[in-house]
């Protein structure tokens, strides 16, 4: 399969869909996927016309299984050291200006918990199973889950699912505040491409610097934040859009965002 395959590529208006696929294997995260993920992530970045990310799993069965065990055969350590060392997903999606919404359709266990767990929000189906089953193997999560699971559920139930290995139902992610809404299966994509498209009808400039102020409120100490947001206030006074959403308001129309 190639790489272009292996994730699929689609733009609806400002919207970049991202679907990981491999059904077959539940869209695991092999090497080939990862690089091909990194690919899709970085094009959407550069394209000024996308505005807003779903990323999704193939199929009716998984959002992304993890990371493919197979890979972990016979893998050194100095191997492992060397891949870890590679720019990853988690960071890319984190990282990546433009919001990312996770539609979570299926199994999100190990390293697809922890790609779900780097993006802006999770929208789930009531199909979807949660998981952090690392150390069913003799492992650990190595994706980000240990810090970023208990920035966002707390410690007490990041370890009991850290810990256990246990899957959670939807219901049961909602209730943690894992996910942000549960929707029926069919309902997922339209739910998550509306969310993407009111963001994407925002200016470009703020909801980075939105999400660059807000993501700090987890990683950094609160007068480092304040900070930062009040950097990052004072930028958008420097902004095109802002000229824009200001002037579009006192003349009662929509504002037309130009994006820089
Ligand atoms: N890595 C590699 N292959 C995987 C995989 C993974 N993380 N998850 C699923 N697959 C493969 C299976 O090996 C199987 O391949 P095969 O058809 O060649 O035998 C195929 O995907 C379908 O999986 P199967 O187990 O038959 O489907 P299921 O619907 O009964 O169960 C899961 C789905 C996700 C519950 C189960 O596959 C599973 O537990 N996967 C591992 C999850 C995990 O531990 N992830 C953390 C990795 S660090």
């Amino acid at each position: 399969m190639s790489e272009e395959q292996l994730v699929l590529q689609e733009t609806r208006g400002s919207v970049a869909i991202l679907t990981i696929n491999r059904p077959d294997k539940r869209n695991a995260l092999n090497g080939a996927l990862r690089c091909s993920l990194l690919g899709a992530l970085d094009a959407a970045a550069r394209n000024s016309a996308v505005r807003a990310i779903v990323l999704t799993g193939a199929g009716d069965k998984a959002f992304v299984a993890g990371a493919d065990i197979g890979e972990f055969e016979g893998r050194s350590p100095v191997d492992q050291y060397r891949v870890m060392k590679q720019p990853t997903v988690f960071d890319a999606v984190e990282r990546i200006s433009k919001p990312v919404i996770a539609a979570i359709n299926g199994f999100c266990l190990g390293g697809g918990m922890e790609l779900a767990l780097a993006c802006d929000i999770r929208i789930a189906s009531t199909s979807a199973r949660f998981g952090q089953p690392e150390v069913n193997l003799g492992i650990i999560p190595g994706g980000g889950g240990t810090q970023r699971l208990p920035r966002i559920v707390g410690l007490g139930a990041a370890c009991r699912m850290i810990l256990t290995g246990d899957l959670i139902d939807a219901a049961e992610a909602f209730r943690l505040r894992l996910v942000e809404e549960v929707t029926a299966p069919d309902a997922l994509m339209p739910r998550a491409l509306a969310i993407a498209e009111t963001i994407a009808a925002k200016s470009p400039v703020a909801v980075a610097a939105a999400k660059e102020a807000t993501r700090a409120a987890v990683s950094v100490p609160l007068d480092e934040g304040l900070k930062l947001e009040t950097a990052l206030f004072q930028l958008c006074f420097a902004s095109e859009d802002k000229v824009e959403g200001v002037r579009a308001f006192l003349e009662k129309r929509t504002p037309n965002f130009p994006g820089r």
